[in-house]
């Protein structure tokens, strides 16, 4: 009922959550263990402050960013989310068209409920986007690169290889509930049937079909050998890592600990933002998700080294409420809460922020 300025995230994530059976919010909404890191990704944002300088002109804003050769309408893109149908019937299909309309780019999971193939289509009829195809390292080597040319053919520009999953988080809340997807919902890029998926626990799924013998030697020269796609590493926190990813030729790599999903009590994104970005030395792309939820923590993110963000959660609570116009929804608000955070040119020029971030921790802002 309200106009969309009405709206807060919070409203948005009790709205989805409350519509949603136990265990499929407790999936969506929880992360692992004694949910130590997914708690700290939302809190570690509050101990940041803006130190404002005044008097400069911000007239002319422009919040645009490109990626892959294009421009966005800010630098925010959807993370890659497993079981999108589960939040809402058009699932995957209604993300990208809402990413094509709100002019940004989108992950695709590998546990995407819709191919990939459908869902760059459905995006690229409503307007200019980018896909990116989101990887496990699996155990069948054949299956992994049918995958990854599906997603080159369908146009995607880069892989994002998630190497913070050799086995999956300890999830209470799936054993408790004993979830499973909904019969009804397939794993199309996985080639695996909702009747394949019925017969095993989400857990048992997971570790049957990704490898936990996985290495920077096997998986980047192979994937480097068999694509032209950007190669990205998804779930780096340590400047070693980014040391690493660079000498492998990476393209990119996303600070991120799975939304807190996988292993807990690692630190908060945010956190291990700043020393990632000094390691990385503009030799590699810096993106970072996990608890941005508004754009002063997008600010803060891009003033601590990262050039673009991620959501993941926010776009299933936006398809949860109201499909399409869900997310549509979820990235106005961003979008709007960004703009009061004026910049006079993106990437495409040099970015010149109006406010410094200061932590209140170190007593040494960055
Ligand atoms: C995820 N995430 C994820 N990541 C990935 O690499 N492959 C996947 O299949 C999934 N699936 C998935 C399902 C659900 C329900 C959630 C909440 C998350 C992690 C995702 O890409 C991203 O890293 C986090 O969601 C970012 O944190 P926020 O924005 O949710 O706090």
């Amino acid at each position: 009922d309200y106009s969309y300025q009405d709206v807060l995230f919070t409203d948005l994530e009790e709205a989805a959550s409350s519509s949603l059976s136990v265990s499929v919010r407790d999936f969506f909404n929880s992360g692992a263990t004694n949910q130590v890191t997914l708690h700290d990704n939302y809190a570690a944002y509050r101990k940041y402050r803006l130190l404002p300088r005044v008097l400069r002109d911000v007239s002319r804003v422009d919040t645009g960013f490109s990626l892959f050769d294009r421009d966005i309408t800010f630098p925010l893109c959807v993370s890659p989310t497993g079981l999108q149908a589960m939040a809402h019937p058009e699932g995957e299909l209604a993300t990208s068209r809402a990413c094509a309309k709100m002019g940004v780019n989108m992950g695709v999971s590998s546990y995407a409920n819709h191919s990939v193939e459908e869902i760059t289509i459905a995006g690229k009829e409503v307007g200019p986007i980018h896909h990116v195809m989101q990887l496990y390292v699996m155990n069948d080597k054949a299956k992994q690169e049918r995958i990854i040319r599906r997603a080159e053919a369908a146009g995607c520009k880069a892989i994002f290889l998630t190497a913070d999953s050799p086995v999956l988080g300890v999830r209470w809340n799936e054993w408790r509930n004993g979830f499973k997807p909904p019969a009804g919902l397939g794993y199309p890029m996985y080639e695996r049937t909702s009747a394949e998926i019925q017969q095993q626990s989400h857990d048992d799924g997971f570790s049957s079909t990704n490898s936990d013998s996985h290495s920077w030697a096997t998986e980047i020269p192979w994937l480097r050998s068999i694509t032209k796609m950007e190669i990205w590493i998804k779930g780096v926190l340590t400047p070693e890592d980014v040391e690493t990813a660079i000498e492998y030729g990476c393209d990119g790599i996303i600070i991120s600990n799975h939304g807190g999903r996988q292993l807990d009590e690692t630190p908060a994104t945010i956190d291990a933002l700043p020393a990632c970005a000094k390691a990385a030395r503009g030799r590699i792309k810096i993106h970072i998700d996990g608890g941005i939820r508004s754009g002063v923590d997008i600010f803060k993110a891009l003033a601590l080294g990262a050039e673009c963000c991620w959501v993941g959660r926010p776009a299933l609570w936006g398809l949860a409420h109201d499909g399409q116009q869900g997310v549509e929804l979820m990235l106005k608000i961003l979008f709007d809460d960004f703009k009061r955070f004026p910049f006079t040119r993106s990437n495409r020029g040099k970015r010149e922020a109006k406010y410094s971030v200061h932590s209140m921790e170190s007593e040494k802002g960055p």
